[in-house]
């Protein structure tokens, strides 16, 4: 295959930005996106041109860091896919390709197409863990969790903190995020103590650092896991009820 692409190229976080123009030649369509960018990058190491910045680390559709957008959608025109595993066989032979970084306040670009995802690590900070040691594995079936549960909190779990949330939302929300980390913990017995304090927390961190919801619903359809927008709701429902059950806490803390 022979493609141009259209590359965001910014040597750093306060230099000015730009497209820069480049061919890619005799790229094969079972190659991944990712090594059709390394194919580029050894090519401009060839003629001593710097290569361009992109993140990269499991390339199997696990860590989350190789988002990017293609052609104005995160990770490319294939749903439920990671940049990693986006195959060359889904363009065609000549076509134009625009390669940006993720677009949001909140992720600023260090280089090229690489950016600082770490507001997300503030909201998990916030309360996106079970603070008793746990210990050792416990015999299986020790607490009974119901099958429902189990399900929809693995659902959650899924969620590889990517950001393409994000980038795909016009207010920059990261609600989507931070309801699959807050339904994989709030679902499950174990997370049951920390239930009300976790979930003001993290909403209330999330929004100190990212735009709000307005329901656009671009969240759900741009991520590689497909976590379903119901967290959201749940997020919203529990956090109302977190308002009342952390009232009530603080008039017991005052007796
Ligand atoms: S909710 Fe989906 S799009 Fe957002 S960070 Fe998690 S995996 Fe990525
Ligand atoms: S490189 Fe890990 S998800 Fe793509």
């Amino acid at each position: 295959m022979e493609l141009t692409l259209r590359v965001w190229r910014q040597a750093g976080p306060y230099a000015a930005g730009g497209f820069e123009t480049y061919q890619a030649t005799g790229v094969s369509p079972e190659a991944s996106f990712l090594e059709m960018l390394d194919q580029v990058n050894e090519e401009l190491n060839r003629r001593g041109e710097e290569p361009i910045a992109f993140d990269h680390d499991c390339r199997e559709g696990i860590c989350g860091s190789c988002g990017v957008m293609i052609n104005g959608m995160p990770h490319g025109p294939q749903r439920g896919t990671a940049t990693c595993q986006l195959h060359m066989r889904k363009f065609r032979d000549g076509d134009l390709i625009t390669i940006e970084p993720w677009r949001a306040k909140a992720f600023p670009v260090i280089r090229d197409l690489v950016v600082d995802r770490s507001a997300f690590d503030r909201i998990v900070e916030a309360g996106g863990y079970i603070t008793a040691p746990t210990g050792s594995a416990p015999d299986a079936n020790l607490i009974p969790v119901p099958k429902s549960a189990v399900d929809t909190a693995m659902d959650a779990a899924a969620c590889i903190g990517c950001g393409a949330c994000v980038a795909a939302c016009p207010n920059s929300a990261a609600n989507l995020f931070a309801a699959a980390k807050l339904g994989h913990l709030n679902l499950l017995p174990q997370g049951q103590a920390e239930r009300w304090t976790r979930t003001v927390a993290m909403v209330e961190t999330m929004e100190q650092w990212f735009g709000s919801c307005t329901n656009h619903g671009e969240c759900a359809t741009a991520g590689p896991k497909e976590i379903s927008i119901d967290f959201i709701a749940w997020m919203n429902a529990d956090y109302v009820r977190a308002q009342f059950k952390n009232l009530a806490k603080q008039g017991t803390d005052n007796l």
